[in-house]
């Protein structure tokens, strides 16, 4: 239905809704103004009113509100009055929030309670100066970062009406930079490995060779018998360590098969018990046999997994409870070649251990190379977790259980393009 407003300015008509025409649940579009076309030129009017714009002749009725729901941003606009107008469906995805078609005119405080950084922006749109445009936020409580713009509605007489907030999750951009980042801290630091292992390898193993025919000398003293072998002993985990840390540095060949994660996380449990004595720790492993097979690497994913679980049993000296359960994402968006979005369907494995956590000070930290806390530990674990898992183009968070402990979230692709990790 169109409705003139002939008694103001017979070229400002408004859209509304076909009378009984169905409105869809959670969305309420705010009233849509638009010019058509007039016999008559716009005149001047004391108030500012701006220049008219083409027809929107042939627009079906209920096209704006449409295309605001089915926008690939998320949107939030709210009245003068702080109630919420519009709240698409992606808005509630990367909030995390349920959505409710009740929202649509409840305040936005409200609706936004549990992210108050998000309505803290949402509010400024009426205070500040300088609205912010593409501006970044990490949400406290998602840990998602978004990109934002904020920007007024404004009526024709040029007065504010609400306001709009627009957004993008940016977590997964985020996350593929960092990966650029660490390929290029890894081929730095993979050149200066490869050298250092060059000049240390060989007196290492003269070091092995000569303390082995010493002792072949001195067979009958036992004291030299022991010193001779501590030092042949330290000389091979100098060894070993240069060994771990030149295959860490070598790019990732995948051997990608269809495989199931099943399969791979049961042998990681028994690798992982080989390292470390399980003690009485209850392994609880929860997978169902409904998940689809993936394209992975089988001996590299066995890796991950079993580092994973390693760090879980040495965290927990011997008693308490690990638990790895799996289950199958909503596709996902993934920028693919030239920027364009591509939908993937995603598995995430879940390793939750009952241990004293990682303290917050360091949680940063845990996946650079080297970074340990354990006087025996090499720091690589995570590191290669790390690798494995960007080379399968997945990803991995970690975050404490609120019952305490450690949950470690590895997702990955059902297919994946699995490039090499250069
Ligand atoms: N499940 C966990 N619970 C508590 N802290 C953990 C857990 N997993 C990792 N960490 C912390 O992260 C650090 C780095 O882990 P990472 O596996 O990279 O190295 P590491 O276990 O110390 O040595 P390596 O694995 O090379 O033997 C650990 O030293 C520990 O402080
Ligand atoms: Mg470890």
């Amino acid at each position: 239905m169109q409705k003139t407003f002939a008694g103001e300015d017979p070229a400002i008509t408004i859209l509304t809704s076909q009378p009984g025409a169905p409105v869809p649940a959670a969305i309420t579009m705010p009233i849509r103004k638009a010019r058509t076309a007039s016999r008559r030129p716009v005149r001047a009017a004391s108030r500012p009113i701006r220049k008219a714009k083409a027809a929107p002749t042939g627009v079906p009725d209920g096209f704006y509100r449409d295309l605001v729901w089915n926008l690939r941003n998320g949107v939030i606009a709210v009245t003068r009055d702080g109630r919420i107008a519009v709240m698409n469906e992606v808005a509630y995805r990367i909030l995390g929030l349920t959505p409710s078609p009740d929202d649509i005119g409840l305040p936005f405080t409200q609706v936004l309670k549990d992210r108050p950084d998000v309505w803290r922006i949402v509010s400024g749109a009426f205070d500040l100066s300088h609205l912010p445009n593409r501006a970044e936020l990490r949400l406290k409580s998602t840990g998602k970062v978004i990109g934002y713009t904020l920007s007024q509605v404004r009526d024709q007489a040029g007065a504010i009406t609400g306001a709009t907030l627009f957004f993008k999750d940016l977590t997964r951009v985020e996350q593929l930079e960092e990966r650029e980042r660490l390929r290029d801290r890894l081929a730095a630091l993979g050149e200066m490995a490869a050298a250092i292992a060059h000049e240390v390898k060989n007196p290492l193993a003269g070091i092995e060779v000569m303390a082995g025919i010493l002792k072949r000398q001195h067979a009958k003293s036992e004291d030299a018998q022991s010193i001779l072998r501590d030092i042949i002993k330290e000389a091979k985990m100098a060894n070993a360590i240069v060994l771990e840390v030149l295959d860490f540095v070598r790019p990732i060949r995948l051997q990608v098969e269809r495989i199931s994660l099943s399969d791979v996380v049961r042998d990681a449990i028994a690798t992982a018990e080989s390292h470390v004595p399980r003690g009485g720790v209850d392994v609880r492993v929860s997978l169902s046999e409904a998940l689809p097979p993936i394209q992975g690497d089988p001996h590299q994913l066995r890796q991950l997994f079993t580092n994973l679980l390693t760090n879980a049993f040495e965290a927990m000296g011997g008693k308490g409870r690990v638990g790895i359960s799996a289950q199958q994402l909503a596709t996902e968006e993934e920028p693919a070649a030239g920027g364009e979005m591509h939908a993937v369907p995603m598995i995430q494995v879940e390793v939750a251990d009952s241990g004293p956590g990682v303290p917050p000070d360091v949680m940063d930290r845990i996946f650079s190379p080297f970074f340990t806390t354990k006087p025996q530990g090499s720091g690589l674990g995570l590191a290669i977790v790390r690798k494995i898992v960007d080379a399968h183009d997945g990803r991995i968070d970690v975050g404490a259980r609120a019952e305490g402990g450690t949950r470690f979230r590895v997702t990955l692709p059902v297919s994946g393009s699995h490039e090499l990790f250069r």
